[in-house]
Order: C-alpha cells, then structure tokens, then sequence
C-alpha cells in the first residue's frame, strides 16, 4: 500500500515537474514571438527573412540603388546584341547596337560614380531587369522574324530604357540630397542617353514600325 502510495506520488511529482518545463517553454516561447512581433510592428525585423534589419542611412540607400542598376546595366550588355541579331529592320538593329556601345559607357560611367563614393564597383540582382528581358525574349522565341516581332522588340527595349530612367531619376535625386556631386554629374550624362535611345525606339516605332507590323498581320 505504502509503496503504490510512494509509486503514485513520485509520478504527481514527475507530472508536476514535466508541466512547469512545458509551461516555462511556453511562456518563453510566447515572450520570443511577442519580442519580434513588437519589432516587426516597430520596423526592425525583416517580413521576408524574419531576420533583424540593421539601420540604413541614404547613402547606403543611393548605394543600394547603384548596385542594382550596375547588375541591370551588365545584363542589358549581354540582352542588346541578342535583340539585334532577332530583328528584321535594319534601323531598329542599329538603334539596338549603337545603344549597346552607349551601355559599355553607362557602365564605365557607374564604376566612376562608385569610386566617386569610395566603394568598390558592384551588382546586386535585380529581378526587375531580369523580368523585362525575359519578356524580350519571349517575345523573339514566340514571334517569328519579321514586322510584328521588330515591333515586340522595340516595346521590350523601351520597357527597359523606362526602367532605367526611373532609377538614374532616382539615383540623381538622391546624390543631390547627400551632396554627392560627381555621382550627380556622371548619372546625368547617362540619364539623357536613356531618354534619347528610348526617343529614337518610339520614333521607330510611330513612324515606321507599328504601321509595317498592322500590314503584315492583315
Ligand atoms: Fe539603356
């Protein structure tokens, strides 16, 4: 009798026990998960990786920007030629290649901004660009040569010459605000090139291309 009596209390006690360890890894639990969802509501933990987010300035923010468009402007080296080769008008190819030899300069251009800053040249992926070049190449695998893929074909590159005069905006406007001169001047020079090449594709495209196009499809 004693014994059972032994028996069952040792098991209350190892009950007790088992259940304040489980309460006490609750209770921890639930202070860790309100600790980050006071810093995810105060903004100092990321919602995509859960990790903690370190305090950025708006250099790091124009350097931010800087990378991505580096990234951009390599893949749009390597997107132009291809473009070119799938294109049927001759002034399209020659807008296409002549814009690429504009990119190699764009591209010096930033590694000079970069160093204007003290920091090494370097990409950041950007899926942004990365989309926009896929959809130029959807359009060359699903289109066949001629008038209607030209006009595809400027519609893509377009896509990106915007994409671009968005960021050197951006990029221009923020070196203004941190009194980054030399980035501001060099972003400018490449900025009208963007608006230029993107001036001369609508051009292509209103004056020539769209019309060819509507009669090949008719
Ligand atoms: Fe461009």
């Amino acid at each position: 009798m004693r014994v059972r009596r032994r028996v069952r209390n040792a098991a209350r006690v190892r009950n007790a026990v088992l259940h304040t360890c489980i309460c006490t890894a609750r209770a921890e639990r639930h202070r860790e998960v309100a600790v980050i969802r006071d810093a995810r509501h105060s903004g100092r933990v990321s919602k995509r990786t859960g990790t903690a987010m370190p305090q950025k300035t708006m250099n790091d923010l124009l350097l931010m920007m800087m990378q991505d468009v580096y990234y951009a402007e390599r893949q749009i080296l390597k997107a132009l030629p291809k473009l070119a080769k799938a294109s049927e008008n001759e002034d399209l190819k020659t807008a296409l290649l002549h814009h690429r030899e504009e990119t190699q300069g764009q591209v010096e251009r930033l590694q000079k901004a970069f160093e204007a800053l003290g920091k090494r040249a370097r990409g950041q992926t950007c899926e942004a660009i990365n989309g926009l070049i896929e959809e130029g190449e959807e359009i060359v695998e699903e289109i066949q040569e001629g008038a209607v893929r030209d006009a595809g074909i400027v519609a893509s590159a377009q896509a990106v010459e915007h994409y671009e005069m968005a960021r050197y905006g951006t990029i221009i406007a923020w070196a203004k605000a941190v009194g980054a001169n030399d980035v501001v001047k060099l972003m400018q020079e490449t900025l009208e090139e963007e608006k230029k090449a993107d001036s001369t594709l609508n051009q292509l495209a209103t004056r020539t291309l769209n019309q060819e196009a509507v009669k090949q499809a008719a």
